[in-house]
């Protein structure tokens, strides 16, 4: 049989509406073209985010109606801390109510004006929790992870050469906690070989550095390393987790990715007295330690989803749906990152539209488009998410690459939905020479990816 299938049959339905180019048309318009600012009803096909937005299973749904939603030591919380510490293999287990808690109680824990953290590419909130603490947040991918079109098994991968450099040139001292982002999702979704993890992790040992995963999309890491990695194709998917964890420290977590829940998260450690003083902050600001944050239902979903995530037929279909995505895409010319990363396919969008400059927003365009063309709503990775104006001049600062994230929800489009965006994909690639850039109309301070509006450069949508 050649056909891989969705491993699940479809129980519950939630309609989508329809619209029409025209509706679409309006519909960015009053969002000041910022696909963020867009009702998920206006939406045919929401590739925005693969956070948060899974479908849950039947086991899950039951589960949430077992909740035990005690204040203090609620059943649901040992099963979460029991399941957490077999597949992770952390002994302190902090519930937060999704990632960023956990990074926020992490930083603001460990991190001092003048420090540094190093990781392969910080994502948006680490790098901002991290800012915010006052500390500086360093981006070492290796050299191919910079090079959108140049495919190698292991892109996520962390330089260690500038690893150990950065560390000679600040100081162990001044570098309280190395990060490794698995995968890599700012770098365009890369796994981290687990010989990197390893050598990473030595480094860090020798000088006292300890060593934390962002693991959201773990298992999606764990099975790449074992269709990629030589040594690991006989491995369960479960071992190959456990060992990426027994090389560092600890671990946050955001829960809505290959938690396969809609809300929820924690922060994970070995060391007892670090995590007493997390708890403290946990308390003021998310909750009591049993339950951080999050309801007990939320819990019994989490522990059960991070059970079915590791299953294998369950991850080869993962893959594959987004690998068919991006194949199909490539296929017709469209530059892609490659290969396609776990959770999405990233599209160059700077290859996609030369004639538009970084300083006109090519990943901004295409989201555009892509909303207008067929109701897809992917994001911009690019200059709008990373880059920054100039108070001064207020000329832009472009970021290292312009990319556009198509993620893939977990367990929610079925191949016909991906054949529909392949079909869109393809037909704004055919008017690509027509397409012109945006200008940003209002911006916040902080992650102004959120809310920021824009002005086409163009006759848009004419
Ligand atoms: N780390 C990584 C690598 C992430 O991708 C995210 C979230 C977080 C941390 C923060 O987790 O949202 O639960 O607070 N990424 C989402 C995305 C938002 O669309 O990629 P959170």
């Amino acid at each position: 049989m050649r056909t891989i299938i969705e491993p699940f049959k479809i129980k519950v339905v939630e309609p989508i509406r329809m619209t029409t180019r025209g509706e679409r048309l309006e519909c960015l318009r009053a969002a000041g073209y910022n696909v963020f600012r867009l009702r998920s009803e206006d939406v045919i096909i929401d590739l925005l985010t693969d956070s948060g937005t899974a479908a849950m299973s039947a086991d899950q749904w039951a589960g949430v109606m077992r909740g035990d939603e005690a204040y203090a030591g609620s059943r649901s919380f040992y099963r979460f801390e029991e399941t957490v510490r077999r597949v992770f293999g952390f002994e302190q287990v902090i519930p937060t109510h999704q990632g960023r808690a956990a990074e926020r109680i992490l930083f603001s824990t460990v991190c001092r004006p003048g420090h540094v953290v190093p990781n392969n590419t910080h994502f948006d909130t680490t790098r901002a929790n991290i800012e915010a603490s006052g500390a500086r947040a360093v981006d070492l991918p290796i050299a191919e992870g910079r090079i959108p079109s140049l495919p190698h098994p292991f892109k996520g991968n962390l330089d260690v050469g500038a690893l150990e450099r950065l560390i000679g040139e600040v100081g162990a001292a001044r570098v309280p906690l190395c990060m490794l982002t698995v995968t890599n999702n700012a770098g365009g979704g890369q796994p981290v070989s687990m010989a990197n993890l390893r050598a990473v992790s030595q480094v860090c040992r020798s000088h006292g550095i300890p060593l934390y995963i962002d693991a959201c999309r773990f298992a999606e890491n764990a099975y790449l390393i074992k269709l990629r990695e030589e040594g690991y194709a006989a491995r369960s998917v479960a071992e190959i987790a456990r060992e990426m964890f027994s090389c560092a420290d600890g671990c946050t977590f955001s829960a809505k990715k290959d938690g396969l829940a809609n809300i929820g998260g924690f922060l994970a450690t070995n060391d007892a007295r670090l995590a007493e003083l997390e708890r403290d902050l946990l308390i003021l600001t998310e909750g009591f330690p049993t339950y951080g944050g999050l309801a007990g239902r939320d819990l019994e979903a989490i522990a059960i989803g991070l059970e079915e995530v590791l299953h294998e037929d369950y991850l080869q279909y993962r893959l594959a749906s987004v690998r068919y995505l991006g194949e199909h895409v490539f296929r017709e010319g469209v530059p892609i990152v490659q290969p396609p990363g776990g959770h999405a396919i990233y599209i160059d969008a700077a290859a996609f539209l030369p004639h538009v400059p970084p300083q006109e927003l090519p990943g901004q365009s295409l989201v555009a488009e892509l909303y207008v063309e067929a109701g897809i709503r992917g994001v911009e990775i690019g200059t709008v998410m990373f880059g920054r104006t100039d108070p001064e001049t207020g000329a832009e600062e472009a970021a290292s690459m312009e990319l556009v994230r198509l993620a893939m929800p977990r367990r929610v489009y079925t191949q016909s939905h991906v054949d529909y965006v392949v079909e869109a994909v393809l037909n704004v690639w055919e008017r690509r020479s027509r397409i012109g850039g945006f200008r940003i109309e209002h911006q916040a301070p902080v992650l102004r990816h959120f809310t920021a509006r824009f002005a086409p450069l163009y006759p848009f949508g004419s």
